[in-house]
């Protein structure tokens, strides 16, 4: 049976909660001095990543070799796509190997749903285009839960680049499914088209998303994914919407600070926030080893 991790949307909340659960169990089997365990003995994992990478990528091969599968990881640039084979074909190709999952990346939002028509390997989502990153949202979610104990009632302020961000955009679905109250805060040309609609309250000012907060999320400037001009430069952006020590002061006792990585130091967040112990970046990093293997274990149960 095939089990198919796509988008925060399609996430049960009995499922998310199991995960994270396991996750716990996955962590502290990495925090020993011998990582490895069997769960996945006789598995194969296939990454292909069509966008580079190094945290998602390297986190699910670690994953799936802690966990005693095969991994092997496939680029673009060392590939056959670059002869031109379809992203299909691809897919086929790597399902005809045997794989029990595929971990796929593109910068087209919904391939990764459009392969998993395709194959019989569990396909996972790790970010298509500016649509989903399912598995960031997890991460994320279990490195608050480790935090507070709970998401229930966390106060979630996401700041940035919303409009480009897929880690964005899972962690709103995913944090209000699981009880989180989720507030954005963003220049207007870099809001989405139907925020409104989304769970999720729109801040006016930094005042707004940062008094009260739990949580702040820092969304990297996707510089890449966005036409110029949407705002006029890096120093005025970061004096309006850069998470400073000053601004996080207005959050709650014990706030901590979060970020997908990579980071633009200077620009969304200033270098001392970053390097500060309130900031978990790196140990959200752990978490996505641990949350990825659980999820290892999740899509390829029962194949
Ligand atoms: N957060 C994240 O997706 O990082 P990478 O692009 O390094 O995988």
């Amino acid at each position: 049976m095939k089990r198919d991790f796509l988008t925060m949307e399609q996430a049960d909340v009995a499922d998310i909660t199991q995960l994270l659960k396991r996750a716990e169990f996955m962590e502290s089997s990495i925090s020993g001095q011998d990582k490895s365990l069997d769960i996945l003995k006789g598995k194969s994992i296939v990454t292909l990543f069509y966008e580079n990478s190094t945290r998602t990528r390297c986190s699910f091969e670690l994953a799936g070799k802690y966990l005693g599968a095969q991994c092997v990881g496939i680029t673009t640039s060392g590939s056959s796509v670059k002869k031109g084979e379809s992203l299909i074909d691809t897919a086929i190709t790597l399902d005809s190997m045997k794989a029990d999952a595929i971990v796929i990346r593109h910068s087209v939002a919904g391939a990764p749903a459009l392969i998993a028509k395709h194959v019989k390997a569990s396909v996972i989502n790790g970010g298509d285009g500016m649509h989903a990153h399912p598995t960031q949202a997890l991460l994320d979610m279990y490195t608050m839960q480790k935090t507070f104990g709970t998401l229930k009632g966390l106060e979630v302020a996401i700041i940035g680049d919303v409009k480009h961000s897929r880690v964005a955009q899972s962690n709103i679905v995913g944090l209000s499914k699981m009880g989180a109250k989720v507030k954005i805060f963003a220049p207007a040309t870099l809001r989405p088209h139907g925020i409104e609609n989304q769970p999720c309250a729109v801040c006016r000012n930094a005042e707004e998303a940062f008094r009260g907060s739990d949580v702040i999320m820092g969304l990297r400037i996707q510089l890449e994914r966005q036409q110029k001009g949407l705002f006029p430069s890096a120093e005025e952006y970061n004096r309006f919407y850069g998470i400073t020590a000053e601004r996080m002061a207005m959050c709650n006792k014990g706030a901590i600070v979060m970020h997908p990585g990579p980071a633009n130091r200077g620009i969304e967040i200033d270098c001392d926030v970053l390097d500060s112990p309130m900031c978990l970046k790196d140990y959200q990093v752990t978490s996505g080893v641990a949350t990825r293997m659980a999820l290892l274990e999740w899509a390829t149960a029962g194949r």
